[in-house]
């Protein structure tokens, strides 16, 4: 790799150590796991791939300088003394994200304002004018990251957050981030070599993001723009290169996909979030209850993401986690099972001892993501069998 330089992958939280392993697959160098980060190095190449490939990324940051600031004046200083009518259009629009903490910054809405004005007083002093805001879709992002006095300036070369992969225009309730799907999908360790089924679709976020996988179509394949298409240095011609290059990847998958929900609101969002990811053709999709769901046969892959408690009787989701404990010894023995929930008590009622547990972030919500190996009769025989 040439002319290589520093850049951030964020992510959620729980999905640090997957999202390195997907950046050492494309071949970034100094590889560090942060806090919902991870930082690496990269040519301007890697920098496109990494968005248009990474699944569990949801921004690649181009942090291009640091300093120290202690109060809001200093850091409209500092930058009020970048010369950004080089850096982007005044015809383009703008955004600053912030995100702060320690004692000299306590209001990341504040410190982005700041910035924001200092921004445009720098425009407005060189070309007496000044671009616009916009913070739903800017062509520019601009990010301030600042830990105590030390501010780290970035470029976002993502724009728009990555999970928005541009295939789904609905969704149901409770709908997971398809970041997160991605990483669920990842945390399995499904090496694409047996069928995958969820049986509470929903919007169908999950047996998208494993269809995407198994099928290794790009996770920014649907995506319209990115961050560094509006760059002073964007390379068409390279960024054309990338995409073909992995759109060559695209493959077979020798297995099937099953999503399944009772609902056939949920089940018809599905469908059509399905289309746009022109996957109509491998995933099967049917409105089912659970406990009706007759799976292929064994071995297989099932995550599911039940309602958590939300909208539903104390009743009704005691007997829901019951019955997918039953569910899953009589219908599906054989199968690796996960579910991700944020209700420990509730994942007890399964009624199965979990071989694995993993945390994981479902926006604020702290969640478990727990295995079950589903097996006949009884622990004691599966382990005697081996
Ligand atoms: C939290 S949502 C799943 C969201 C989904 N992962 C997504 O990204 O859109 C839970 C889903 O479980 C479904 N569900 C609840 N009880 C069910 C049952 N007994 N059988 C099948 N689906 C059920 C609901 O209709 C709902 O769509």
């Amino acid at each position: 790799m040439k002319n290589t330089f520093p850049l951030v992958a964020k992510t959620m939280a729980g999905l640090e150590q997957v999202l390195a392993e997907e950046l050492a697959q494309l071949g970034a160098e100094n590889i560090n796991v942060l806090h919902r980060a991870v930082s690496f190095e990269g040519d301007k190449e890697l920098m496109y791939r990494a968005n248009y490939c990474l699944r569990t990324a949801l921004r690649i940051l181009k942090p291009v300088s640091s300093f120290v600031a202690r109060d809001e004046q200093m850091l409209y200083d500092k930058i009020f003394s970048v010369k950004w009518h080089e850096i982007f259009d005044i015809s383009d629009t703008f955004a600053v994200d912030a995100v702060v903490s320690g004692k000299y910054f306590t209001h990341s809405q504040y410190a982005a304002l700041k910035v924001k004005d200092a921004v445009a007083d720098e425009f407005r002093s060189r070309l007496g004018a000044r671009p616009s805001v916009d913070v739903e879709n800017p062509n520019f992002r601009i990010n301030i990251h600042i830990e105590n006095d030390k501010v780290t300036l970035s470029y976002d070369s993502s724009g728009e957050s990555l999970h928005k992969r541009g295939y789904r225009k609905a969704v149901d309730k409770a709908p997971v981030n398809e970041v997160l799907a991605a990483g669920l999908v990842k945390l399995t360790g499904w090496k694409y070599d047996c069928n995958f089924i969820d049986c509470m679709c929903g919007s169908g976020t999950i047996p998208i993001e494993a269809a995407m996988q198994a099928l290794a179509i790009p996770a920014g394949y649907f995506r319209k723009n990115f961050g560094f298409q509006y760059w002073s240095d964007f390379d068409k011609k390279l960024w054309e290169k990338v995409q073909c290059e992995e759109n060559d990847k695209i493959r077979d998958f020798d297995y099937c996909i099953y999503a399944s929900d009772h609902s056939s609101k949920a089940v018809s969002i599905a469908r059509s979030n399905i289309q746009n990811a022109h996957l109509s053709h491998d995933i099967i999709l049917s409105k089912c209850d659970m406990q009706d769901v007759m799976p292929p046969e064994s071995p297989g892959i099932m995550i599911i993401n039940p309602p958590y408690g939300e909208r539903l009787e104390e009743d009704d989701i005691v007997s829901l986690y019951r019955m997918i404990g039953d569910t899953l010894k009589k219908n599906f023995a054989g199968y690796q099972a996960w579910i991700i929930s944020s209700d420990n008590r509730l994942l007890k009622l399964v009624g199965l001892k979990p071989s694995k547990k993993i945390e994981v972030y479902n926006g604020p919500l702290e969640c478990r993501f727990v295995k079950f190996e589903v097996f006949k009769g009884t622990y004691k025989d599966m382990k005697s069998s081996q």
